[in-house]
């Protein structure tokens, strides 16, 4: 049984990722320093899976505890999630971002490269290209300069990454995610934002739950049709299943090249208005809100160009927009 080590596994992407890695029959063995999820996901995805997966609390920040785990631990392939997110906190505390996000990626490479362990998938976003010149994204797309220390941590990430494969034929696949959302059709797993929400869709259904006053919908003066800003939401198992594609890819050695990348989104764009009308269709709950100025640094719109991901990883998106409210909204009635 290949044995996979999942960094951040306790976290939203991590723990859905988990799930669906141990459904596929692998054994999975989880680091998580618990700074931005809780223990107690590693009971709840026990309950969904029936197994529980081994756990480290471990920093990687902190070389001789990779190198350790290395020493006691026998791995086939590793996927990387773990890494500080909040954009607009990486601008506060950039050295943080930059010491926590490439720091640990760099002590992973290295025991992956002196243990000659292959098979590696890198959590990246499509926040590396920015405001893209043309919609649907792709690829091939440019790289913009960063807009962000969080976003600059993924795209060096992913050149260490490419600089690491071609020097010691390492085979890595990253994969560039869209906007994560929703949570497990259990409601046993979901996303566990600390404090005010930044994302949009905790800060919906914390509102629709009467948490928050009120949902400010950050600007309506954007480029699109009903002139909010658009993204492409994805129900977070699509995005789970996206890992078990990427990861088959590699352990087959199918894979064409050494570092591969791919836009992990369903292709279709969704604006804030767009997802508030499909929130209360769905829940037939109504949601308080208003039209607020713009966000600093968010860009009009961007949805992927999946064709890739289809073809290759042999993947495509199957949930829906409202699949995908219904079981966020199904997650915060637990909370
Ligand atoms: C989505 C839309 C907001 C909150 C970020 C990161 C990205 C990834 C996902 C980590 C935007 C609007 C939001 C609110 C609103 N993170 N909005 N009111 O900014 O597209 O992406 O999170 O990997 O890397 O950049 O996601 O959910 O914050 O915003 O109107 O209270 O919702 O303006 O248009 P974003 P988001």
């Amino acid at each position: 049984m290949k044995k996979i080590l999942v960094t951040g596994g306790l976290g939203f992407i991590g723990s859905h990722t988990v799930v669906e890695l141990q459904d596929e029959g692998y054994e999975v063995v989880i680091i998580d320093n618990l700074s931005n999820s809780k223990i107690e996901v590693l009971e709840n995805i026990a309950e969904i899976t029936e197994k529980k997966p081994a756990f480290f609390q471990l920093d990687l920040r902190v070389k001789e505890n990779v190198k350790a785990f290395f020493e006691k631990n026998q791995i086939d392939g590793i996927i990387h999630f773990a890494a500080f997110k909040a954009v607009g906190e990486s601008v506060q505390k950039p050295l943080e971002y930059y010491e926590n996000n490439i720091g640990s990626l760099v002590y992973i490479l290295q025991e992956m490269i002196d243990r000659k362990i292959d098979n590696f998938i890198f959590s990246s976003s499509c926040t590396v290209y920015g405001q893209a010149d043309e919609l649907p994204i792709t690829e091939n797309a440019p790289i913009k300069p960063a807009e962000s220390p969080y976003g600059n941590t993924k795209q060096i990430g992913e050149e260490i990454i490419k600089d690491t494969c071609k020097a010691n034929g390492l085979n890595a696949i990253s994969l560039r995610y869209f906007n994560p959302i929703g949570a497990h059709d259990t409601a046993k797993i979901g996303e566990l934002p600390l404090g005010v929400p930044q994302n949009l869709i905790p800060y919906v259904v914390q509102t629709a739950a009467g948490i928050r006053e009120q949902l400010s919908v950050f600007g309506d003066d954007y480029d699109t049709p009903d002139g909010t800003a658009i993204r492409d939401y994805i129900h977070v198992v699509d995005l789970a299943k996206a890992h078990i594609a990427a990861l088959q890819r590699l352990i087959k050695k199918e894979n064409k090249t050494n570092f591969e990348f791919y836009n992990v989104g369903t292709g279709k764009g969704s604006s804030v208005l767009e997802i508030v009308d499909a929130f209360e269709k769905t829940t037939q709950h109504r949601l308080n809100y208003k039209i607020a100025a713009r966000r600093e640094g968010d860009i009009t719109a961007a949805y992927a160009d999946t064709r890739l991901a289809n073809t290759e990883l042999k993947w495509k998106a199957e949930k829906t927009i409202e699949q995908a409210l219904q079981s966020a909204w199904e997650w915060q009635l637990k909370q």
